[in-house]
């Protein structure tokens, strides 16, 4: 396709509303690292499993492939500097952002509608994108609203 199809073809898939969550892991020197992202979807119950994809370009995608697994963060509406925040390639992005770590070792921030720390269960190519699909090991989650992601507009 040409590059103006491209952009008509990422506007026509964001016709399709989400969720926003913020991904984590940690990075060889176990510091923490998150990015925003809308491409998480559930996958199984049995085993429980969900995926999200990463950018091959992303600066955080060595890191992320290398981890031992991640933690998925959904933000509620109420988050949305988070997922400005998340979004950008800032060093020390975890500075002032209240967190703790997961039973996996994963950054679990505060006070969002739901959280679930995985272990790999395994990758897959997916074009310009690798796909991460993760066995939940435990969750939680909070009776709130959520923060959506459609046609490019945060709400
Ligand atoms: C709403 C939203 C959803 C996003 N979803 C994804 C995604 O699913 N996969 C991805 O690789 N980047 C996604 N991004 C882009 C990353 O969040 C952004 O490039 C970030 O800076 C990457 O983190 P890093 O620079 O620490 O690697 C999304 C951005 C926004 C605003």
């Amino acid at each position: 396709m040409t590059k103006k199809n491209n952009e008509a073809l990422r506007k026509a898939f964001s016709m399709f509303s989400t969720g926003i969550t913020i991904v984590t892991a940690t990075d060889k020197d176990k510091n923490p690292i998150g990015m925003t992202v809308n491409s998480f979807s559930s996958v199984s119950l049995d085993p429980p499993l969900v995926l999200w994809s990463i950018g091959k370009k992303q600066p955080s995608y060595e890191s992320f492939l290398d981890a031992k697994g991640y933690a998925v963060n959904i933000l509620s509406n109420k988050q949305i500097k988070l997922c400005n925040h998340f979004a950008s390639s800032l060093e020390n992005k975890f500075d002032n952002i209240d967190w703790k770590l997961s039973k996996n070792g994963f950054p679990i921030i505060a006070d969002t509608l739901a959280w679930f720390d995985c272990v790999k269960w395994n990758d897959y190519a997916g074009g310009d994108h690798k796909i991460l699909v993760g066995e939940v090991t435990s969750f939680d989650l909070n009776d709130m609203e959520p923060l959506t992601f459609w046609n490019g507009q945060i709400s």
